[in-house]
This record gives structure tokens, sequence and C-alpha cells, in this order.
């Protein structure tokens, strides 16, 4: 596990550089909290875009908390002419491992155990083929439903958290934080209606997922989603662990009465906010807000689940929210893991890569030398799963699937 966050059953941001406090804050205290936040009971990061997708990357060896910056992108280092930050520093880290695997004998491949022949796409695709590979688990953010018209959250712009100025909320994240909710739940309403699941069809990737399921090899798919598009995609309920809670039933706060989802559509629809008629209690969708507990299903298939898992498969997340990120190191040490996303997600800093490079724990080794099992398929989800169906030789399935939806 790859820290202290990770035990914790709430879901906790650790973008703040993974500074997330285990009471459940989904954000950094910077010691400025504001007057708005202190009485809303909430901490916010000081901005909008405060690290955003950078996950595990800023944590460890970056220092932009040390200049003031906490977790900011250093907007001069893309701006210094023929001499890149980025460019030095990743030759350096590389000259330093050589350094190290030769002077040292420490970071080098040859002793790990090796479940792929070839660290690449093409050597997850053997793999799979090969027979070996029975159980696979896949784990998704909003990156999978992206190209249905539903936002995610993080990316700059487009990202839900870019966009929710007219809420005057303390900071993006209180929108989904249970004790900003109890206060003032409209700003939530406001936006379920706009998001509501059902106007929205499953994509690509959903179908590829899908598609894992009918050749029998799918063990689980773990999702932080709450659109439903994995049961629209036909997934079978049991096949789907809905980390982060579901828009299918609703409870009352108070008296926990529970309420179906075409009741509280009729109440979101019809812009109240929706009430408990037993009790006058405020009536909340069972999604899982930042400081509440995952559902109990997700606690007891995680752990036996991710011991039998042959291979891991990540889709379109950032990997920023706990415990669901720290998933993908309860995989056996010589799992292969997969990354289908447009960013690095969830990797290591090179640098924390070669000196942890002692087996396993802390995030995706995919700059490390040491790496003997994480791939990345960089880019849009969908097309990284087409191209994954068609190396497969699944086309036809995939497209079979995708016409009869
Ligand atoms: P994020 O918005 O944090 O991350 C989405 C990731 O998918 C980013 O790495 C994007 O670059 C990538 N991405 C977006 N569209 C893509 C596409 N079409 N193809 C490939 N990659 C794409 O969303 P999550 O990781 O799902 O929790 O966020 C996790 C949790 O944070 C959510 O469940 C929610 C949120 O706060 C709660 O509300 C409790
Ligand atoms: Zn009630």
């Amino acid at each position: 596990m790859a820290d202290s966050a990770s035990s914790s059953s709430k879901p906790e941001d650790t973008t703040a550089t993974e500074q997330a406090t285990a009471s459940g804050a989904t954000v950094k205290d910077e010691g400025s909290t504001s007057k708005k936040e202190e009485a809303e009971g909430i901490q916010c990061e000081g901005a909008i875009g405060g690290a955003i997708g950078v996950g595990r990357k800023k944590a460890g060896a970056d220092s932009d908390e040390e200049d003031g910056d906490a977790g900011y992108e250093d907007e001069d280092d893309d701006d210094d002419g023929p001499y890149n930050d980025e460019e030095d520093k990743e030759g350096f880290m590389k000259m330093l491992q050589n350094f190290l695997m030769t002077k040292l004998h420490i970071g080098g491949a040859e002793d790990a155990p090796k479940v792929l022949d070839e660290v690449s796409v093409d050597g997850i695709v053997k793999y799979i083929l090969s027979g070996q590979c029975k159980n696979i688990i896949t784990m998704a953010g909003a990156g999978i439903s992206t190209s249905a018209g539903i936002p995610d959250f993080r990316t700059p712009g487009s990202g839900l958290y870019s966009n929710l100025e007219k809420y005057n909320l303390p900071c993006p994240e209180a929108i989904f934080d249970i004790e900003y909710f109890k206060n003032n739940p409209k700003p939530f309403f406001v936006l379920a209606k706009e998001l509501y699941p059902g106007s929205f069809n499953p994509t690509p990737s959903h179908w590829f997922i899908r598609l894992l399921h009918d050749k029998g090899l799918l063990l689980r798919h773990y999702t932080q989603n709450v659109d439903t598009l994995e049961h629209v995609a036909g997934l079978p309920a049991d096949k789907v662990v809905e980390a982060h809670g579901t828009f299918r039933t609703s409870h009352c706060l108070e008296c926990r009465k529970e309420y179906s989802q075409e009741w509280m559509k009729e109440e979101i629809f019809k812009d109240n906010i929706p009430t408990c008629p037993e009790c006058s209690g405020v009536v909340k969708p069972d999604i899982v807000f930042f400081r509440e507990s995952l559902p109990p299903r997700f606690f007891m298939l995680t752990q036996v689940d991710f011991l039998k898992c042959d291979l891991l498969i990540i889709l379109g997340t950032s990997l920023t929210v706990q415990p669901f990120a720290s998933l993908i190191d309860n995989v056996p040490s010589t799992c292969p893991r997969l990354l289908v996303n447009r960013e690095k997600a969830g990797s290591l800093d090179p640098m924390m890569a070669l000196l942890q490079g002692m087996g396993g724990g802390g995030g995706l080794a995919l700059d490390s030398p040491r790496n003997t099992r994480d791939v990345a398929l960089l880019g849009d989800c969908d097309e990284g799963c087409s191209k994954l169906a068609e190396l497969l030789g699944w086309k036809e399935d995939l497209q079979s699937l995708l016409t009869k939806k």
C-alpha cells in the first residue's frame, strides 16, 4: 500500500501531494482555511487546478511545495528556450540510473520474475491470448465516459471541477462533500439534473470491458463512475463494483428510508430538493461523497479479487482518489498492469521508481529500469480499447457489440 490514506474507507483526493488526512478530508490544509470554508465545515485546496491530474507523480521527489506553489506545475518550466527542464531532468535520471545499475548493481530488471515476454502492448496481448491470463480486473474512472458526453473531473477546461463557478462553492470538490451537502444540497441537485444518468450511451471502452466478460476473462470491473453505463452495456451486476456508489437507489439522511431511482429522478427534474415525506430529511442518491464510507461490497471483494488477479487494466482515471487509487498495488507483485489513459496516471516518479525498485508497491513503475510488468497505452480510451480488440483478433466481436447497442 502506498500511503496512510490508502487504508481509509473514505474517498480522499490525494492530488494534494498525498497529504490528505485520515479524517477523510479531501483537501490539503495549507493553514489558510477561508472564513467561507470554516463556515461550511470544509477545507479546500487553494484553487481550482491545484495539482490537477498529476496524482502520485508529484509525490516524492518533486518539490513544488517548497516553492510555495504546492501542487502546481511551474509555468516557467516550459519556457526555457533550448534548455528544457523536463528533458534535462529525464536525461539526468537516465544517467543516474545507468550509473547505479552498472556501478552498484542495483535497479536492474534481471532478477525479477517475469510474466510478460515483452513489456509492451504486444506483450500484454500475447499474455491474454496465452491462456495463462484467466482473471482480468478492470479499474475505471471518468475517462471511459467522456466520449459519451459526461465530463471527467480534473481535465483542465473540460473537467467538472473547472466548471462549477456558478455554484459559488468554497472549492470544486465541495459539491461532493457530505458536510457541505448537509448545509447546502442545492448545488449538487442542480448538477445532478444536468448529469442525470439515463441520457447517455456506453462508449467503446464500456463495450470492450463487456467483451472481456463475454470471453470469460473478466474477474471484476471496479468503477469510480456513478453513470451506470457498465450496466447499460450489459455487464452483470455481480461483475461490477461501484466503488463510489450509484444513482440507482437513494436514502433519507435522517431516517434512512430508501427511495427508488424513479422517485429521485422526478424530484430532481422538478427542481426540488428531494425531501423525505416521512421525516422531512433530505434524500440523497447513494453515491459516495467525500468523507462517506465506500460500500461494504468494495472492501469484501477487493480482499479476495486482487490476490487472484492475472492482469489489471486501468482505464480513464487520474488515480488521485483513495482508497480506490491504491488498489493498483494490491495485485500480486508480478501481475502485469496495463494503463489505458491520456496521461501516465499513478506512475512513480523515476527517482522513486529507482530507489523503491526493490519489488512491488507504490504505483506503476512505467519509467523504472526494473519494470517487468507495467505498460501504458497512452491516448484516448476508446481508441486504446479498439486497438487492443484488434490486436487480440476481437475486432469483429467488438464491432458487433457496438452495433447491437
Ligand atoms: P479524473 O477527472 O480525476 O481523471 C480522469 C482521467 O481520465 C484523467 O487522467 C484524464 O486525462 C483521463 N481521460 C479523460 N478523458 C479521457 C479519454 N477519452 N481517454 C483517455 N483518458 C481520458 O476522474 P476520476 O479518476 O474518475 O469521486 O476521478 C476519481 C474521483 O474523483 C471520482 O469518482 C469522483 C471525483 O472526485 C467522488 O466524487 C467521491
Ligand atoms: Zn426520512
